[in-house]
């Protein structure tokens, strides 16, 4: 015999904790083990589908304005940031990959405050979707973290730049803004320039990072599609609409334009055709 159906709201587990609590603690977490494991505690739950169902129209929960950061690394300004020498020393390598793990870290938050701050907005999809991300950067971070140990040193032993928030902060009030800047334009930079790092590292005989770097370019063609399936959702994707409201957003949030060479194919498989970045670049002759 079939259930009687259940009044409004009484399937509603009152236990279970709101996408914006999770996020919460993610964000609040400055140690980077706490941080992480803050990151695959939330997806743990969210991919059990024990994430409290969004209350539409609900008010938007408090997100902090800047997530908790360990005492070290030192944070610049992107234009302090010292050189990484030689290009191919050992020196260069280690910085190099310090930038990316901290590039990884603040990802772990841009992803939490994606949940966070929006997910009451959209259906349920929308949060675990994030939340699996943040799961996804906080296992990046730990294998460059690994990367480190093994070159004698640790993430927060060189400075880094402070510039990664920004992007975060300036599309804090609209989702289409924020889905348009953070994971189509920022994240899919990280699909253009993974290649030449991956072919740099196999030519210095580092296997080890380069097969890192190739799991984690894989994992960003899956986080900028997500991006755009969500940004699609959010604005409509009938007539070209999307792709037209893409290019006002990006060119109100985000200074100085794309740059160069592009990752096509990896950019195609994530959603995104030339139509979406060429008429954004900022270099490209006008005949490409
Ligand atoms: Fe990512």
């Amino acid at each position: 015999m079939a259930e009687p159906p259940r009044p409004s709201g009484a399937a509603r587990d009152e236990s279970a904790p709101t996408a914006a609590q999770l996020a919460r603690r993610i964000l609040l977490a400055a140690d980077p083990a706490a941080k992480q494991q803050a990151a695959h505690a939330a997806w743990a739950i969210a991919s059990a589908g024990r994430l409290a169902e969004p209350v539409p129209g609900g008010p938007a929960a408090p997100m902090p304005d800047r997530p908790a950061r360990p005492t070290r690394p030192l944070l610049l300004p992107p234009a302090a940031m010292p050189k990484r020498g030689r290009a191919g020393s050992p020196r260069a390598r280690f910085a190099l990959l310090h930038a990316l793990a901290h590039i990884a870290f603040n990802a772990i938050d841009l992803a939490a405050d994606m949940a966070g701050r929006f997910g009451h907005l959209m259906p349920p999809g929308f949060a675990s979707d994030w939340f699996r991300i943040a799961a996804e950067e906080a296992a990046h971070f730990a294998m460059l973290a690994e990367l480190l140990a093994e070159q004698g040193g640790s993430y927060g032993d060189l400075p880094a730049h402070d510039g990664l928030w920004e992007a975060a902060r300036a599309t804090s009030h609209d989702l289409a803004a924020r889905l348009a800047v953070v994971p189509q334009v920022l994240e899919a930079r990280g699909l253009d320039v993974t290649p030449a790092m991956i072919a740099r590292f196999r030519a210095l005989g580092d296997a080890r990072a380069a097969d890192v770097l190739a799991r984690i370019l894989n994992d960003e063609i899956g986080h900028v599609a997500a991006g755009n399936r969500w940004f699609r959702q959010v604005v409509g994707d009938s007539s070209g609409e999307a792709v037209q409201r893409f290019h006002v957003l990006v060119r109100a949030h985000f200074r100085g334009g794309l740059k160069p060479p592009f990752n096509d194919s990896a950019r195609a498989e994530a959603g995104l055709a030339t139509d979406w970045y060429q008429p954004l670049c900022a270099r490209c002759p006008p005949w490409s």
